[in-house]
């Protein structure tokens, strides 16, 4: 097949759409491999800085794109046209909740319109945004049908969800296992063929579906176990317990307990998101998603803890929330990235904001605020030192970057809400610290 001749070669074009947390990884790998790239972005700026040869996801490395630029066999655009260039098309574009937790697809059937208006024989389409099984099957492949080519035999189409842990250390796109499972044998075969050139280990399973459950698998897993913890978290604070011990001396168990951590609330493009996807699509079968929908309501309700936790340490030393002044730190959703999709910083300036304290923010990876899809805040981080840190009534740590120096803010500040167990081997004053 010429196809699989011009991948093995790598003289396949490579194309990925959605060039964000997923997708600039992705093409730079297949770049490393040796394949020419073209990446496709409806937004201009992401797209100007790229030919510049600028990276702006920070945590990817400064030579991320330069490297490619330096090396040629690379375009960036947002003229959709030129998809007929490229032998595969990747796409790695949002799949977020509407309003009502139901699943907005709407990027993901634009963008299939978008390669179906091009679509020629030969081309390979692969999805990676994470979403309900059947949506390769349901959503892209009979747009990609509509103009008369049949998959299988004219063109290819799979499902390979994405994995990436964004400021992860110990993996990456290139060495975390990729699941592949195609629409048909043939395209499930192709598929495999172009990831096993750029990515380590790549797994075949039998369908696309298995492939997006599989995915769904994974962040439902994360979702619950993380709801369960912070469920833990809150029985044993009441009791006096740490939690943090606690979760230490469990993880000494060499087999059958894996460690998942407490926090503020959950954060991120994904477990916050994916496991709604299931529910909505669940209910197409008539069957309800408890575990899911018990999570969902535990990890939400965690911002509000930490709020409450707050309000009280801050009774016990006689000062109300109104007009108290409060440092968070953290606006990322996890530590040492600048990604704060989701994050429950967000919603932890709000509620307190609302309840009349004076909030300000330091996160060392986030200089400001920008307009997002719930919150505008129009905040710029703080900068803090041991004197300053005096200032403030309250210090609530949201997330535990790790160019925080915790024996400092543990010596400075008044109060310390720690929702991040980052103060847990600090030294004295654990009278000024709070677990929330
Ligand atoms: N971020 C992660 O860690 C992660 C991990 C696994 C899976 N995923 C999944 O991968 C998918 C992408 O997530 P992400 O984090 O990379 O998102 P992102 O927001 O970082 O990037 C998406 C990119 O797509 C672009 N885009 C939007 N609409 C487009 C369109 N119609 N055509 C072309 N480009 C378009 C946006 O401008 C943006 O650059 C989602 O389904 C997500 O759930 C994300």
């Amino acid at each position: 097949m010429e196809l699989l001749d011009k991948i093995t070669s790598k003289s396949a074009r490579v194309g990925v759409i959605g060039l964000g947390y997923v997708g600039l990884p992705l093409l730079a790998a297949f770049h490393r491999a040796g394949f020419h790239v073209i990446g496709f972005d409806v937004d201009p700026a992401k797209i100007e800085a790229l030919k510049r040869g600028e990276n702006y996801l920070k945590h990817l490395g400064e030579s991320l794109v330069r490297d490619m630029k330096i090396a040629g066999r690379f375009d960036a655009t947002a003229d959709f046209s030129r998809l007929a260039e490229a032998d595969a098309v990747i796409i790695c574009v949002p799949t977020p909740l509407g309003s009502h937790r139901e699943p907005d697809l709407s990027y993901v059937q634009k963008t299939a319109d978008e390669i179906a208006r091009r679509l020629r024989p030969g081309q390979l389409v692969v999805l990676e945004s994470t979403t309900y099984p059947g949506t390769t099957r349901q959503i892209v492949l009979p747009a990609l049908e509509s103009r008369g080519l049949r998959c299988g035999t004219d063109f290819f189409l799979a499902f390979s969800p994405e994995r990436e842990d964004p400021g992860r250390k110990d993996a990456n796109t290139q060495t975390i296992p990729k699941l592949v499972g195609g629409i048909d044998e043939t395209s499930g075969k192709v598929a495999v063929a172009l990831y096993q050139q750029a990515i380590r280990e790549v797994i075949p399973v039998a369908s696309a579906e298995i492939a997006e459950a599989a995915k769904l698998l994974e962040n439902i897993y994360r979702a619950v176990n993380i709801a369960l913890v912070n469920e833990m978290k809150m029985v044993l604070t009441a009791m006096d317990i740490d939690i943090w011990q606690v979760i230490a001396a469990a993880s000494s168990k060499p087999f059958g307990f894996q460690p998942f951590y407490p926090g503020p609330g959950l954060g991120g493009h994904c477990i916050p998101i994916d496991p709604f996807y299931l529910t909505w699509k669940a209910q197409e079968v008539g069957m309800p998603t408890r575990f899911i929908e018990l999570a969902g309501e535990i990890n939400h309700q965690m911002p509000d803890y930490v709020v409450q936790r707050t309000a009280l340490a801050l009774n016990q030393r006689s000062r109300a929330v109104k007009g108290a002044k409060i440092l968070i730190l953290g606006l990322a959703y996890k530590p040492d990235i600048d990604d704060v999709r989701e994050s429950p910083s967000f919603e932890l300036i709000e509620k307190l904001t609302r309840l009349g304290a004076i909030v300000e923010y330091n996160d060392p990876h986030v200089p400001a605020t920008h307009r997002m899809r719930n919150y505008d805040l129009n905040m710029r981080s703080q900068p803090f030192s041991a004197k300053s840190l005096g200032d403030y009534d309250c210090v609530i740590i949201a997330t535990h970057h790790s160019a925080y120096d915790w024996q400092m803010i543990a010596d400075h500040a008044k109060l310390i809400i720690d929702a991040r167990g980052a103060m847990r081997h600090v030294t004295g004053r654990r009278d000024h610290i709070v677990t929330a």
